[in-house]
């Protein structure tokens, strides 16, 4: 359909047809589902009719190819112009393959590899009938206490937003030109990452000057790089709900960015007006979210219930309708639905397109290369010729898929005691469980300890189970439970080499991890082919590249602990700082545990002196820094080498350190090989006092390093601005 048709159509719907295309609904609504989809909210009663279930415009969670073409041809039967379903889904890592979470992505500074992951499971989405994916997540966060920091790929700016693009390209690409490609919805807008107290859909109150500055970008990048849609976020943003939020959605995201998309709210988050104190019922929510911008709502009936009543007392616009069902449409058309409302939802296609040994394999090398290596006293690789004692909880726990996985299932999953079969010989792999994962009792552990004590050397393998993080997955104290912990310390007085392997989704206080384990690997929630992809790097088949993409704090009382911190006027290490009044904790250190860009690898990469083409620019003129980095160890691998840079007076605060830049090199045992970065003037620019995005002349240190901490660096100065 061209343009003038769509307005046409338009122009035949009744003013409660239009509203139903502003409104969503989960898949046991439907005529012809068969399955419950993935609920994260309220289901209670809501008051429809049948005929508004006619009029409803998109469905979410529902997937199969049977099931959304039964939905769709019922609903076809029964809506009086045709208009077809739009299906809506969480894609966030994976739909039958399932990949990591994106917070361990984040981990693999692998833009291509991320890429190629969405674009694998927008095709099973594809198949199985899906349109829309509510994916990327590109919530910047500091909070490792929150449980949806795995579904982001972590706490710097720059790196959201270069994976934020390749989400949306993975994902989306040309939606028009390949039909196995399913639209992009970025979310949450915006700052939901920012939660007091890591408690999830808390209070966020924030500068504009740092929503721009930090939090904004990712989310605007998704956008630029041609996503579809746009999800709100749960929560208040400065005293104002996001879901109601009219600078956000109209000033800023509308008319500041240009943004003609649709813009859906989060699950209920209309009706949560009430109680975030803000409207009085139902019809005052709806008259808010709808002025504000929001043009579907998902799960509620406040829409339904009285948009069209609205309109009727003149207290809204049927314009604004109009233009929000306009965008619908528009949506549905591009997705080609008016002339194939199937799409791509094809049987014979799943069998063929999901879960093939190609996305088995890409779930697999992107698996390896997220894991990262946090210590290794020698303890790793493994041998295949010494007997290894598996124990704990995860040793063979298909619970490795994360949160949003519900695609996903436990008999496609490979455990870890499965993944280390294919380097042992039977007898030389023993496992017990140890413990549950929160819970264990007396004779697990003394059966555990025998078995270790038959081993040569020991995998503890531990974590946090996936109901621990994720959505409403906030927890305060952000170490394994102690039951763990326990099993761990008890290993250790074995007196033999213990590896601990770690399954959670967040960043956790590791220090007794760290005290009592030889060699410590953070393999996240790995995904499907979790235990191959965790063996292969315990055998040393693959050697870790990945790099920590959020800090690890040394404490939960650091939080929010983050690398591109401000210098305060206090900084605890100025020359003349007096040793108490300075920044600092009396108790433990400032710095977290683990630095963001952190990681070891089986070999050791050394970095050259830097040198700079100039110490000058213009902002015309570029400048180039120049290492060599040399694989100093004896087995091939994959550095991540990083730039950062500080503005040394900026006309507010800046960063002590931003990431501007990385590239991955491969490296041969003794190679070596030249990393050249460049650097204008658009990446020295910042938001001034009013909010202007600009930069100053001056001077700026450019740091090169293998993370955020270990770190070289030169001046240069920026003239002429
Ligand atoms: C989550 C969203 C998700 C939606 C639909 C909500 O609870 O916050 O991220 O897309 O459910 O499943």
């Amino acid at each position: 359909m061209n343009d003038s048709q769509l307005t046409s159509l338009l122009k035949e719907m009744t003013l409660h047809e239009k509203v139903g295309q502003l409104v969503q609904l989960a898949t046991p609504f439907f005529k012809g589902a068969s399955d419950q989809g993935q609920i994260t909210g309220p289901m209670q009663e809501m008051g429809l009719s049948h005929e508004d279930i006619e009029n409803t415009g998109s469905v979410l969670g529902a997937s199969g190819a049977k099931e959304t073409i039964a939905i769709q041809r019922k609903h076809l039967e029964d809506n009086r112009l045709g208009i077809p379903l739009l299906f809506m889904s969480d894609i966030v890592h994976g739909f039958r393959t399932i990949f990591p979470v994106p917070l361990a992505i984040g981990c693999s500074w692998d833009l291509d590899l991320a890429e190629k992951s969405a674009a694998l499971a927008a095709k099973e989405a594809a198949v199985s009938g899906v349109h829309v994916t509510f994916a990327p997540m590109v919530d910047l966060s500091r909070e490792p206490r929150w449980g949806r920091v795995m579904e982001s790929t972590g706490e710097d700016t720059y790196l959201n937003s270069e994976f934020a693009r390749s989400f949306v390209r993975g994902f989306q690409g040309d939606l028009q030109q390949d039909a196995y490609k399913v639209a992009s919805c970025v979310k949450h807008f915006a700052a939901y990452g920012a939660p007091e107290g890591g408690r999830d859909y808390n209070t966020v109150d924030m500068s504009e000057w740092m929503l721009r500055e930090s939090y904004l970008p990712a989310y605007k990048a998704a956008l630029d790089e041609g996503c579809e849609m746009v999800m709100t976020a749960f929560n208040i943003l400065n005293g104002v709900p996001s879901t109601g939020n009219k600078w956000l959605m109209r000033e800023l995201l509308r008319d500041e960015w240009n943004f003609d998309g649709a813009l859906i709210s989060d699950w209920g988050a209309v009706k949560e007006l009430i109680p975030h104190g803000v409207a009085q019922d139902e019809k005052e929510a709806a008259l808010q979210t709808l002025r504000a911008g929001v043009d579907i709502e998902m799960m509620m009936s406040c829409y339904f219930k009285h948009a069209s009543q609205l309109v009727e007392e003149g207290l809204l616009e049927e314009s604004t309708i109009d233009e929000a069902v306009l965008r619908i449409l528009r949506l549905k058309n591009k997705l080609g639905l008016f002339e194939n409302p199937y799409r791509e939802a094809d049987e014979a296609d799943e069998k063929n397109f999901i879960l093939t040994p190609e996305h088995r394999q890409a779930a697999r090398e992107l698996a390896g290369k997220s894991v990262v290596l946090l210590k290794n006293e020698q303890a790793l690789p493994l041998s295949n010729k010494k007997k290894v004692a598996l124990i704990g909880p995860f040793a063979h726990n298909t619970d490795i898929l994360g949160p949003w996985s519900w695609g996903g299932s436990a008999e496609d999953t490979i455990t870890l005691d499965a993944g280390m079969k294919q380097y042992l010989n039977a007898d030389y792999l023993l496992v017990s469980e140890g413990s549950g994962i929160e819970t264990g009792t007396e004779q697990q552990l003394q059966e555990a300890m025998q078995i270790a004590s038959k081993g040569e050397v020991i995998v503890a393998a531990l974590g946090e189970h996936s109901d621990m993080s994720g959505e409403a997955g906030s927890r305060a104290d952000i170490r394994i439970p102690e039951i763990q912990l326990e099993l761990l310390k008890q290993l250790k007085s074995l007196g033999k080499p213990v590896i601990a392997v770690l399954f959670n989704g967040r960043p956790l206080d590791v220090r007794e991890i760290i005290e009592h384990a030889d060699a410590v690997l953070e393999a996240w929630y790995p995904g499907t082919e979790g235990g191959n992809a965790v063996a292969d790097i315990l055998f040393g088949d693959v050697n870790p590249s990945g790099k920590l993409s959020m800090s690890f704090p040394y404490s939960v009382g650091q939080v929010p602990v983050y690398y591109n911190q401000f210098n305060t006027g206090r900084p605890k290490d100025a020359p003349d700082a007096q040793i108490r009044f300075v920044s600092q904790y009396l108790d433990i250190p400032n710095e977290a545990l683990f630095p963001f860009g952190y990681g070891l690898s089986y070999s050791t990469y050394h970095y050259s002196e830097m040198s700079l083409s100039t110490e000058q620019i213009t902002p015309t003129e570029k400048l180039t820094v120049h290492v060599d980095i040399k694989n100093t160890g004896s087995m091939a691998g994959e550095e991540i080498v990083q730039l950062y840079i500080r503005d040394l007076v900026g006309e507010v605060v800046r960063p002590l350190k931003e990431l501007k830049d990385f590239t991955k090199v491969t490296l041969q045992p003794g190679e070596t090989t030249t990393v050249e970065f460049t650097i204008d003037e658009s990446q020295l620019r910042y938001y001034h006092t009013d909010l202007d995005y600009k930069s100053d002349s001056g001077e700026f240190e450019v740091f090169v390093g293998p993370n955020s901490r270990d770190v070289q660096s030169r001046k240069f100065k920026l003239g002429n601005v």
